[in-house]
């Protein structure tokens, strides 16, 4: 494969595209650099999501993210899913498509959950194996993408961020950074997020994911349903000025508000990035 990961194709700010926004995004064009999909949305031959989709494609860049390629399970990778999530790519030509770094269910059941691999080095040579496998079919790089968790395993050899690390160097896939998941995931098993985010190598960060999240007791749940916290703010500038210029997107998967209350928030991601890489500059 070619060196297009060190350089970063930037597309700027973005969204992900919910139904709710199709006809104000259509009819407003909004000012969001570009939006982001949920593929198992559009893994279909027709009907009115996918027409909205291609109008909303020929104005938009568009990226493909999906829930169910379940990479870390020990069942065999699903063959139906891959030919459709292929299908679908040669359809809309996404920048990129991306995954999480986590297992759904074993034995053909989705438990619809994202969960977390215990960091071995016998869970990386499986992860690593599978992509390989995935990046042949699809003849390009996926973004792999860190899960929020609520369990760790006690067999765990090594820690998320240096799994993350190994995954990407080996497998050579890129990374998807979600800021909200190391915030939770950092308060849940008491680690410190910076020294997640430092410990990323920089060459294989092409987005960022930004999202609000719940808090239930002593628990943090990664739940999408509202805006993005300050100290999650402040893990994005610090992660700005590690990575520079990354493409970054805001998440809001329930209790979604009208599109212009969106874009208030995408304002604020952009001009947080823009101090952050003028004092890099600087
Ligand atoms: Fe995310």
């Amino acid at each position: 494969m070619s060196e297009q990961h060190k350089t970063h194709p930037h597309l700027g700010f973005g969204l992900g595209l919910r139904t709710a926004h199709y006809q104000t995004i259509l009819n407003e064009r909004p000012h969001v650099d570009w939006f982001e999909i949920l593929s198992e949305n559009y893994m279909v031959a027709g009907g009115k999501p996918l027409h909205f989709l291609e109008r909303i494609r020929a104005q938009y860049p568009l990226v493909m993210h999906g829930v169910s390629l379940s990479i870390g399970s020990t069942d065999p990778l699903n063959k139906d899913y891959l030919r459709d999530l292929k299908t679908l790519a040669q359809r809309i030509e996404p920048r990129w498509i991306s995954d999480h770094l986590c297992w759904t269910g074993v034995q053909r059941k989705n438990m619809h959950d994202l969960l977390p691999l215990p960091y071995t080095e016998e869970a990386l040579r499986h992860v690593v194996e599978r992509i390989g496998q995935v990046q042949n079919y699809l003849g390009r790089r996926i973004l792999i993408e860190n899960v929020s968790s609520y369990l760790a395993y006690t067999g765990s050899e090594m820690t998320e961020w240096e799994f993350m690390r190994a995954v990407a160097e080996t497998a050579d896939c890129l990374l998807l950074v979600d800021i909200n998941n190391i915030y939770v995931s950092a308060q849940n098993h008491q680690f410190d997020p910076i020294a997640y985010i430092n410990a990323l190598p920089v060459e294989r960060v092409q987005q960022f994911h930004l999202a609000g999240h719940s808090k239930n007791g002593e628990m943090i749940i990664d739940t999408h349903d509202a805006p993005v916290i300050d100290p999650v703010w402040a893990l994005y500038e610090h992660a700005v000025s590690r990575f520079g210029r990354i493409s970054t997107m805001i998440e809001r998967d329930d209790n979604i508000p009208e599109l212009p209350e969106l874009i208030e928030e995408l304002n604020r991601v952009r001009a947080i990035a823009r101090l952050a890489h003028r004092e890099l500059a600087a």
